[in-house]
Parts: C-alpha cells; structure tokens; sequence
C-alpha cells in the first residue's frame, strides 16, 4: 500500500507537469509541445527526479525512526499509522454519502410520505449537495453572463465568428505566399523577379530550345516572342498550355510531370519576357494576336 502510494505520486507529478507543459505551450493542432520544445523534457525529468528523491528520503527517514525506537514504541507507531489509514478508508467510503446526502435504504421509513398514489409513494430525500451547488452557480453564471453580453457590449457570436473569418484569410493569404507550389492556372501570376525569370531561362535552355530554338524563334514550335498565339497568350493561357500541352500530336506535351507548378510558373514568366525580342530566323506567325482584354 505504502510503496503503490509512493509509486503514485512518482508517476502523477511527472504527468502533471506534462500536461502542464502541454496546456501552457502553443503547437500546431496534433503536435505535441513536448517534441517541439525538447527542453521542457528536461523540466519534467527534474520534475521525475525531484519526486524520486521525496519518495526515497521519505521512506529512508521513516525508516530509520523506526529503527531509534524501543519495541515497544515501535508498535505504536506502525498502530497509529495503520489508524491513520483506516480513518482515510472511512472517509473515501462516505463521500458517496457526503455528495448525495441520501438516507439509506433501512432509514427511509423516516422519510416517507403520506401520499400514497395507488400503491406509488414518494420520498422526501434532500437535494444532493452536488446538484444544489451547480444549480447555485448556474444561477450565479446567469447574472454574468447577462451582464456580459447584455448590458455591457460583449462580443455576440456573429462578431466572433467574422473576427475567425477574417483570422482565417489572414493566414491563408499567408500561407499561399510561403507554399509557391499552389499555383494553379486560375492563380499563377506573371513574375518578375530576375532571379525568377533566370530560373525560367536555365529551364528554357535546358529543355525547350530543341523546337522553339534559343532565342525562342521557333523552329518545329512556333515563335514565342511575336504577338501571335495558337493557344492564347498572357500569363495564365501560358501556364495552361506548359501543365497541359498543346494540341494532340502537335509535339508540345504536358511539363507537369517534370516541374514543380512554382518552376513552370518561372518558364511561364520567361517566356513572356520575351515578347517584341527580335529572334534571328523569326518563324512566321501562327495562331491570333492575343491582347489581355481576349478572353480565353
Ligand atoms: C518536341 C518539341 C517541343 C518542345 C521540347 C517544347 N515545345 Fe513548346 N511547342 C511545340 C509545338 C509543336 C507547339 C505548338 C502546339 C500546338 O500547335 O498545339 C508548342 C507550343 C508552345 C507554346 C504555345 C505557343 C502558342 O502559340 O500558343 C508555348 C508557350 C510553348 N510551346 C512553350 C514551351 C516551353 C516553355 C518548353 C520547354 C519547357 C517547350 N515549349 C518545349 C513544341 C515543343
């Protein structure tokens, strides 16, 4: 009993501390503070020791004590703990008791009353502490929350909920800017960053100028550098036309399973930083004049 107890204490400190460590540091949903912060876990484990420590001087003192005294007194010390966790038992047994406030079965003549509803009668038992004092305390939080969001200007649940909202979009425009590789056809938009375009240009040279030729002419693809587009110009038609491919069997397939969507969006932006550039050998144009207000 002694040594479950002492085992206990070891065990529940630790644990508190954790959830201490848990409640007070913030981690993303599912992630765990203590793995995020592996210094806490230093804490806890002088939290682990310290216990320790209680545990065995506890148990060392108590043991000597014992040992300093006479046979006799020796009895009586061990009698008066065993009393004293007796009293202990008796008390845990009559919480039940404590929080019901219920007469037993053999007492309630006592409180019976005279009604007597064919055959059906009826008890007069306290009301259960427990159930009383939440009863009070609901009554208490009444009042404030009254006073809170009805006559002081408290925050209703609409407003709470834009407030989210906007924390929301707030983050997610955030998010958006740190993940590039989100961009979609609807989303890509033309960059001009020259590290950017650069990166659009290793790309270019590395992979396309096979038909479009180096200074994007064109060759067994069309000029890319003239105003005339087959499948539509500007930043999104571009885009499109690299994650899609153009025309069946025409030779320009799908890039979308070798770039990531951030390093077409770079060819993309190279691309059109080429347009009105005088190529060498220009092939003739192909396709329509494409001017931002063309949809599609
Ligand atoms: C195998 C040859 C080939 C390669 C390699 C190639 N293309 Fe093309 N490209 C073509 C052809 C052919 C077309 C015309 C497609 C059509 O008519 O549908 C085209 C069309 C295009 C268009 C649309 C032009 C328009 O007028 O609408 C763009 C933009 C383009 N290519 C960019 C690129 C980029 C960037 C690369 C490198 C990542 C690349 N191409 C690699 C052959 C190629």
């Amino acid at each position: 009993m002694r040594n479950l107890a002492s085992i206990f204490r070891i065990i529940a400190l630790p644990a508190i501390a954790w959830g201490g460590v848990e409640l007070l540091f913030e981690t993303e949903p599912g992630q765990w503070a203590v793995l995020e912060y592996p210094k806490t876990l230093i804490f806890i484990g002088l939290i682990f020791l310290i216990a320790v420590a209680v545990e065995v001087s506890v148990a060392a003192l108590r043991f000597t004590l014992l040992r300093s005294l006479s046979e006799e007194k020796q009895e009586k010390f061990l009698a008066s703990e065993h009393k004293l966790g007796e009293q202990l038992k008796a008390k845990l047994e009559k919480l039940p008791e404590l929080l019901t406030r219920s007469k037993p079965v053999e007492e309630e003549d006592e409180i019976e009353l005279d009604h007597n509803y064919d055959g059906i009668r009826e008890l007069d038992n306290k009301l259960p502490p427990w159930w009383l004092y939440s009863f009070y305390a609901s009554i208490v939080f009444a009042f404030i929350y009254m006073a809170r969001y009805h006559i002081f200007d408290g925050e209703t649940q609409v407003e709470e909920f834009k407030a989210e909202v906007a924390q929301a979009e707030i983050d997610i425009a955030r998010y958006k800017e740190t993940a590039k590789d989100l961009v979609t056809v609807e989303t890509v938009s033309l960059m001009a960053e020259p590290s950017d375009l650069e990166a659009g240009k290793q790309i270019f040279m590395n992979n396309c100028v096979a038909c479009h030729k180096m200074d994007a002419g064109g060759g067994i693809g069309p000029n890319l550098t003239d105003e005339y587009w087959i499948l539509g110009g500007g930043i999104k038609n571009v885009y499109r036309t690299l994650l899609e491919g153009g025309r069946p069997g025409k030779g320009m397939v799908s890039w979308k399973n070798d770039f990531e969507p951030s390093e077409l969006q770079q060819v993309a932006s190279y691309v059109l930083s080429l347009q009105g550039t005088m190529p060498a050998e220009p092939k003739e144009p192909e396709g329509e004049v494409w001017t931002e207000e063309t949809t599609e």
